[in-house]
C-alpha cells in the first residue's frame, strides 16, 4: 500500500535528468507520486524511470527541450494522455553562466535567459490547463540564492533567476484564488553537474570553491518538505541564508565582501 504526502499525485518535473531534479524525482516518488520527467537526454531519463519504479511510482519520461515550444507542447500531451492531468509542476531545469558582465556574449546571455526564464514561463503557461484539472495544484519554481543576490562573475545568471523571483510573487498572487500555489525554492551550492555544463565568458574559469555543497538529495528533500507545507519561500544553506540577510540589513557591507571574492573566484583569465 502505498504511503506518504503525495500519494498518487502526478509531479512534472523538468531537468530531471541530473542532480537536483533527478533527485526531486527520487522524493517525491518516495512519497507516493506518480512522475513525469523531462530533459533533452532520453537514456538518463529512462535510468530515472527505473530508479522511480522501483520505489512504487508510476513514470513518464519524454524527451524535451523547453526551449523549444513543440517539444513544450507535447510534453503536456503525453503527460495527458498517461495521466489525464497535473498535480504539480517542478521547474527546475537550469543553465549556469560565468564571467564578468563586460565579457558576457549577448548570444550567451540569451541562452541563459531562455533556459532559466522563458523556457519555465513556456512550461507554466503549458501546464495551467492540466494543474486546473486537479485540486490543490502547486507550482515550485527553483531559483537560487544568486537570485536573491547578484555576486561578481556570475551576474548573467543572477539576473536571470532574479527574473524568475519577480516572476514567482505575481504568478502567485495571480493563482491563489484558484487554489494553486508558487512557490520558490532557492538552493544554495550544489553538488551536481552545473559547473561541468555552465557556459564560461570567453577566457574565463571559476576555481573550485572552498565552500561546502550540499548534496542533491538534501535539496530534493528540502523541496519536497517545503511543497509538502506550501513554503512560499525557502533559501537554502546558512551561507546563502546569511548572503541574503546581510545584502537586506548591511547592502554596502555586503557590496565589500563580494567584491574581494573575485580574486578567490578566478581560475584562469586568458584570451
Ligand atoms: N548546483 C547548484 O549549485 C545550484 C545552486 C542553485 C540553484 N541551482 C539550480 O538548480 C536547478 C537544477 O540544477 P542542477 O544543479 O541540478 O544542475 P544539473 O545537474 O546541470 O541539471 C540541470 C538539468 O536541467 C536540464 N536542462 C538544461 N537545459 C535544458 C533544456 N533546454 N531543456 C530541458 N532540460 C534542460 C538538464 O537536462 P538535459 O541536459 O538532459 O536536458 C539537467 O537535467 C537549476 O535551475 C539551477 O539553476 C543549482
Amino acid at each position: 500500500m502505498p504511503s506518504g504526502a503525495f500519494v498518487g499525485r502526478v509531479v512534472l518535473i523538468t531537468g530531471a535528468s541530473s542532480g537536483i531534479g533527478r533527485a526531486a524525482a527520487r522524493a517525491y516518488a518516495a512519497q507516493g507520486a506518480h512522475l513525469v520527467l523531462a530533459a533533452r537526454r532520453e537514456e538518463l531519463l529512462r535510468e530515472v524511470v527505473r530508479e522511480v519504479e522501483g520505489l512504487g511510482a508510476q513514470a513518464l519520461a519524454v524527451r524535451c527541450d523547453i526551449t523549444q515550444a513543440e517539444d513544450v507542447a507535447r510534453l503536456m500531451r503525453e503527460a495527458e494522455a498517461r495521466f489525464g492531468g497535473l498535480d504539480l509542476l517542478i521547474n527546475n531545469a537550469g543553465l549556469g553562466l560565468f564571467g564578468p558582465v563586460e565579457a558576457l556574449a549577448e548570444e550567451q546571455l540569451r541562452q541563459v535567459f531562455e533556459v532559466n526564464f522563458f523556457a519555465l514561463v513556456r512550461v507554466t503557461q503549458a501546464a495551467l490547463p492540466l494543474l486546473r484539472r486537479r485540486p490543490g495544484g502547486q507550482i515550485v519554481n527553483v531559483s537560487s540564492v544568486l537570485g536573491h543576490r547578484g555576486l561578481p562573475l556570475l551576474g548573467g545568471y543572477c539576473a536571470a533567476k532574479a527574473a524568475v523571483n519577480m516572476l514567482t510573487e505575481s504568478l502567485r498572487a495571480e493563482l491563489a484564488a484558484e487554489g494553486i500555489s508558487v512557490l520558490l525554492v532557492s538552493p544554495g551550492f550544489t553538488e551536481t553537474e552545473f559547473r561541468q555544463t555552465r557556459l564560461h565568458a570567453q577566457g574565463w574559469r571559476q576555481s573550485p570553491s572552498p565552500l561546502k555543497q550540499m548534496s542533491a538529495d538534501e535539496v530534493a528533500a528540502a523541496m519536497v518538505k517545503a511543497s509538502r507545507k506550501h513554503r512560499r519561500d525557502t533559501v537554502l544553506t546558512l551561507p546563502g541564508r546569511v548572503m541574503v540577510l546581510a545584502n537586506r540589513f548591511v547592502p554596502g557591507l555586503f557590496d565589500q565582501v563580494a567584491r574581494r571574492m573575485i580574486d578567490r573566484m578566478v581560475q584562469r583569465k586568458g584570451s
